[in-house]
């Protein structure tokens, strides 16, 4: 296959990858969106295979390694629960960063495969590429297996605190910048590998301050770490489908990143610099005085309801845990047909990942013309009869909108508390992501329905029918 025309179909697949990501911005285009993403990415494999005409050897190794790779990965996929993407998104990114160092010493031990020079007299763009290339894909590697770590529970969420990281993290950086230039100008292996070291290390320095309620943030931030890794090994290695690929997940991450830290009105450096969730678990340990909340049952939430004219249904962390979204469905249809207005109301971080929500009420058929995003409803709770809190707890918490001493103070907030009454299922009055105690459930409006939020919508859905 000529250069030309191997450039022309690497174009193509990076058109595909556009489009898949504008497929995937929508419910109703997602799964076309995946399938054009996956036809992109074969076209793209099957082109350098094509380009590079490997021996019947290396062939048959790596069709064995995308074999297993690709069992593993569908394997992983279909088994995960929707609750744990988060720790598989950051665990899956741990592996791009680690075949970015993989592809970068490749490249060093073997520069004349690629064209970019011989051992000892590589092209100085190629030292420069590979380098940074490397350190962030190490950075990228610890990061995110740091990040897995804290979000699937087996290091624990708070940020642990070294004395003088930020100094020790600011020195790092420094010593990192001097050993990329050395290593340009020297080509040592040692230089390289030294640098390989010091960013593994400063990729778990700089995620093991970062709290819980902000690790979204920080994965979304290492996938676009990694996407600029595999761009930069991209230039390396001449390949236009990788630059192209890095780039797209280096910038939808970055992009991403920053929706994220808007939603919870946290400023990216305050993030990076970490800390967030510590204090505010600590604060919420000493509870305070008593105070009492209003418990209900599943028959008072259904008269509640059924006697209503409006209902705003608001999802949060506990309707995917007790994956309640068709039971859920199922009890605004009964509303429906008692002539009650039923809408959706969604928080930009409701969950623990971006459009979460959606996704699951998407899945339980619910109709896209009654779900709205934060600012598009938050002005009807006043109008409303019932706010229907199920398994949401920080995004409707008002210590955001009223108190300046909170955590989470200026975080946009779902208005449930402005609606005539609060219904709230959630199993206990413990805190939700970010640790803080929520002053609504004590409220005279807001009614209490302790218990499992698929089986609490059921028994709702239930009594409605007597
Ligand atoms: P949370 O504040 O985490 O609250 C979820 C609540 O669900 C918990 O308080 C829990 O209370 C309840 N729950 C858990 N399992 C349940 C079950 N089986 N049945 C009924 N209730 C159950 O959730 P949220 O309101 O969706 O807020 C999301 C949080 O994640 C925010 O702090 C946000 O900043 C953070 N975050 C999200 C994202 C994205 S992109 N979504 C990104 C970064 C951070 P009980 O234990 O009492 O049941």
């Amino acid at each position: 296959m000529s250069e030309n025309f191997a450039a022309f179909l690497y174009l193509v697949s990076g058109v595909l990858f556009v489009l898949a990501l504008r497929g995937l911005s929508h419910p109703t285009t997602s799964r076309q969106g995946n399938f054009l993403g996956m036809a992109g990415m074969g076209l793209a494999v099957l082109t350098t295979l094509l380009l590079a005409r490997p021996s019947f050897g290396a062939l048959l190794i790596i069709v064995i390694g995308i074999a297993i790779g690709g069992g593993i990965g569908a394997y992983t996929a279909r088994r995960i629960a929707m609750t744990a993407m988060p720790q598989l998104v950051a665990a899956f990114h741990s592996l791009v960063g680690l075949a970015a160092v993989a592809v970068a010493a490749a490249a060093l031990y073997a520069p004349e495969a690629i064209g970019i020079g011989t051992i000892g007299h590589i092209h100085t763009q190629a030292l420069v590429e590979m380098s940074i290339g490397v350190a962030i894909g190490a950075i990228t590697f610890t990061g995110s297996v740091i990040a897995f770590l804290k979000l699937d529970g087996r290091m624990s969420g708070k940020p642990i605190m070294l004395p003088s990281r930020h100094l020790i993290n600011l020195v790092l950086g420094a010593v990192l910048v001097l050993l990329v230039i050395s290593f340009a100008l020297t080509q040592s292996h040692l230089l390289f590998w030294l640098i390989v070291l010091v960013a593994l290390a400063l990729g778990v320095l700089l995620i093991v301050p970062i709290g819980g309620a902000d690790m979204p943030v920080v994965v979304s931030m290492l996938n676009s770490y990694s996407g600029w890794a595999a761009a930069g090994i991209g230039f390396t290695l001449q390949n236009l489908a990788l630059i192209i690929t890095g780039a797209l997940v280096g910038s939808s991450g970055a992009i991403l990143s920053y929706i994220m830290c808007k939603g919870m009105n946290r400023s990216f450096i305050s993030v990076i610099l970490g800390g967030f969730g510590g204090d505010a678990a600590a604060a919420s340990a000493d509870a305070g005085p008593e105070r009492t909340v209003k418990q209900g049952s599943a028959e008072d939430a259904a008269y509640l309801m059924t006697n209503a004219a409006r209902v705003i249904i608001v999802p949060g962390y506990g309707m995917a845990v007790a994956q309640a979204q068709h039971a859920l469905r199922e009890m605004a249809d009964v509303l429906k047909k008692e002539g009650v207005e039923v809408k959706y109301a969604i928080h930009p971080v409701a969950g623990r990942m971006p459009g979460h929500m959606n996704v699951l009420l998407a899945e339980a058929n619910v109709p896209y013309d009654e779900v709205f995003e934060l600012e598009d409803i938050n002005s009807e709770f006043a109008q409303t009869d019932v706010a229907f809190v199920i398994g949401a707890n920080d995004v409707t918490n008002p210590a955001a909108r009223d108190d300046p001493s909170s955590p989470i103070y200026g975080m946009p907030i779902l208005n449930v508390d402005q609606a005539r009454t609060c219904l709230f299922i959630k199993r206990s009055l413990g805190s939700g992501y970010a640790g803080i105690d929520n002053t609504l459930f004590y409220k005279d409006n807001t009614m209490m329905l302790f218990g499992d939020a698929k089986k609490m919508v059921e028994n709702i859905v239930k009594a409605m029918a007597h």
